[in-house]
């Protein structure tokens, strides 16, 4: 035993693979020394530094408790208020949905949020502000799920088999984490039969066999109902009124309305909207040609880059914008801007 001592005490100080292996043991120790009482911990190192090791575990293992989940009300206002260009309706119904329902200890249902608008509004990006105040690792986190319909559910004959999949994840996930998150994207593209067997969990209920689901949150993304809110927004526009004059309840019947009413919609024909299970619609307003300026100038930041007003302008220039004669949003929101900028740049 003094050999081994000897030589560890010798290389460690030496290569940084010695250090690894410290490392490692102490990681091992800590995770282990409970259970099967590990040759490296009882040989090399003392309980004071499995106890240490089990720190580091801890440290590095997310767990679902406050080490790793912790929502913070005024990182998501900041966020919604800063990070989010033109969307003033959907920041404000997102900050009072989440933190009203993160701030209630005995929530009665789980929170459905359903975000819809044109293609690069910023839904995505949303729900990774959401995640990121929530989970210490944000989109990364083992307690958020991303699933999109066309890479997960796409083919329409093993509708069956992926919805007991599909309940079987939730159910699974939930009972390991009841403070889960679960973003469906595209959901317009996704079966109704398979949005229908996931409506169990967004209901009233106590709890379903033991699992309770009324701690988790479930957020739909879909481009539905898009273009009634582009008219809305054009509407004011055409008046010349102000994009910030817009209200929710501008947009809110139209929505839910064309949500429900159009054949292409995921939601056609499933119980999701007339059972109310759904507590907000959230409608993201097209981009105009200074929101894309200010898409650029945060990409170029974030690129690593001096943020350069006439590179981003002349890379804004050169995108798409609708109607055609007016020229008033962006085609593809700030959605192309990461691979359109490095042309300018
Ligand atoms: N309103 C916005 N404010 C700031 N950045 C935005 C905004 N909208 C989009 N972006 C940027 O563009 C990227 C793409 O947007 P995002 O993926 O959120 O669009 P989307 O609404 O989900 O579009 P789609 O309907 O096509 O899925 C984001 O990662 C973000 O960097
Ligand atoms: C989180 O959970 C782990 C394991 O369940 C536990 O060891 C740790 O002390 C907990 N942390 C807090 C802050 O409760
Ligand atoms: C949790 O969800 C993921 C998909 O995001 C799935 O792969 C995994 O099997 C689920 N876990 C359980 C315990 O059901
Ligand atoms: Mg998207």
């Amino acid at each position: 035993m003094k050999n081994i001592d000897a030589r560890f005490c010798k290389m460690k100080y030496r290569s940084p693979r010695a250090w690894t292996t410290v490392l490692l043991c102490v990681l091992i120790s800590g995770r282990l020394v409970e259970a099967i009482e590990p040759v490296c911990s009882s040989l090399l190192l003392g309980t004071g530094v499995a106890a240490l090791g089990r720190k580091l575990y801890h440290y590095l293992y997310e767990t679902c408790n406050e080490s790793w989940l912790n929502f913070n009300a005024i990182g998501l206002k900041n966020d919604l208020n800063t990070k989010l260009y033109g969307q003033h309706v959907a920041a404000e119904v997102i900050i009072k949905a989440v933190t009203g329902f993160m701030n209630n200890k005995t929530p009665k249902k789980p929170l459905v949020l359903s975000l819809h608008g044109w293609t690069g509004t910023g839904k995505n990006f949303v729900s990774q502000l959401i995640a990121e105040n929530i989970y210490e690792k944000g989109m990364t986190s083992n307690f958020v799920h991303l699933f999109t319909a066309t890479a997960h559910f796409p083919h329409e004959a093993h509708i069956d088999s992926y919805k007991t999949q599909l309940q079987e994840w939730i159910r699974g996930n939930v009972s390991i984490c009841p403070r889960s998150m679960f973003i469906f994207d595209e959901m317009d593209k996704m079966h109704p039969g398979l949005i229908d067997s996931i409506k169990p969990y967004l209901d009233f209920y106590d709890n379903l066999n033991g699992v309770s689901y009324r701690q988790a949150i479930f957020i739909f993304l879909s481009n539905a109902g898009g273009e009634n809110i582009v008219q809305v927004a054009l509407d004011f526009w055409r008046d010349a009124r102000e994009r910030e004059e817009i209200q929710l309840k501008d947009l809110e019947t139209a929505l839910s309305l064309s949500v429900f009413n159009n054949k292409n919609s995921g939601f056609w024909h499933t119980s999701l909207i007339d059972k109310n299970l759904v507590d907000f619609f959230v409608p993201f307003l097209p981009l105009e040609y200074k929101h894309i300026i200010q898409c650029g100038l945060a990409e170029m930041v974030s690129k690593g880059h001096v943020p350069d007003k006439e590179v981003v302008e002349s890379m804004a220039r050169d995108l798409n914008y609708f109607p055609k004669e007016e020229r008033v949003f962006s085609m593809q929101g700030c959605k192309v801007i990461p691979s359109r900028l490095d042309f300018y740049i």
